[in-house]
């Protein structure tokens, strides 16, 4: 069967990650996660001490770095599912805290990361079968993808389903910053100057407020088998 490559981008906490996952496991395609690596970066850059009390980045130092910084993954025997490595040390925990979630927009916006990123993850794609999620992937890192798909839900859906994960965590959270906090990564995602979250023009748009987790499988399956052919 012919493989493909599958773009999946669009707004944070919309599902994207377990969609993409899910999809990848399903048809034997291998996940790339490209937010943990903008988070690796980020992790190494707080370890470092590169970030100012403001937040702003040692962004020279960080530039003559980047040599040193290796991401890569590795299949979890347990979950099935790749964790991520920054020089061979197990991140995978670390880079999703909310220390680094909060120093990771200025990270991304540096052009010389970028760079760096999209080189490897355009490499870790060469040979198709490839699920990648993200917010540049169908218009900057593979524009010829055969499947480009952009996922949204309305912020207050999308508020809502991470105030009930926190909750179910046990962690302590107001609907309203969570909400807040929505709003504001979709401004950063959307206005940063370079490769601004944005739908590629051939992208087909998943809306998936109203979805169950089963309907939106079914979509993603039928959206595979048309572009496919296969039934
Ligand atoms: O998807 P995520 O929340 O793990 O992404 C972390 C950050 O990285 C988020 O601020 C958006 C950014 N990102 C990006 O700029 N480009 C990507 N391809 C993936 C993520």
């Amino acid at each position: 069967m012919r493989k493909i490559t599958i773009a999946i981008d669009g707004y944070s906490s919309c599902g994207k990650s377990t969609m993409a996952k899910q999809l990848a496991k399903k048809l034997g395609y291998i996940y790339v996660d490209t937010g943990a690596m903008y988070r690796s970066v980020t992790l190494y850059a707080l370890r470092r001490g590169l970030f100012a009390e403001d937040g702003t980045v040692d962004a020279d130092t960080l530039k003559s770095e980047m040599g040193n910084i290796s991401i890569s993954f590795k299949v979890n025997a347990q979950t099935g599912q790749p964790d991520t490595y920054l020089n061979d040390e197990l991140v995978e925990g670390e880079i999703r805290t909310l220390r680094v979630s909060n120093h990771v927009s200025p990270i991304a916006a540096l052009p010389f990361v970028r760079e760096a990123m999209v080189a490897k993850q355009r490499q870790m794609g060469l040979e198709k079968g490839v699920v990648m999620d993200g917010r540049d992937i169908g218009t900057t890192v593979f524009p010829d993808a055969e499947l480009k798909i952009f996922v949204t839900a309305s912020p207050e859906v999308r508020a809502q389903r991470r105030y009930d994960e926190l909750k179910a965590k046990g962690a302590d959270a107001d609907y309203d910053a969570v909400l807040r906090n929505v709003q504001e990564r979709d401004y950063i995602d959307t206005h940063r100057e370079v490769s601004p979250l944005c739908k590629a023009d051939d992208a087909v748009v998943l809306d998936n407020s109203e979805m169950t987790i089963e309907e939106q499988d079914q979509w993603l399956m039928k959206e595979y088998c048309r572009v496919c052919g296969n039934k």
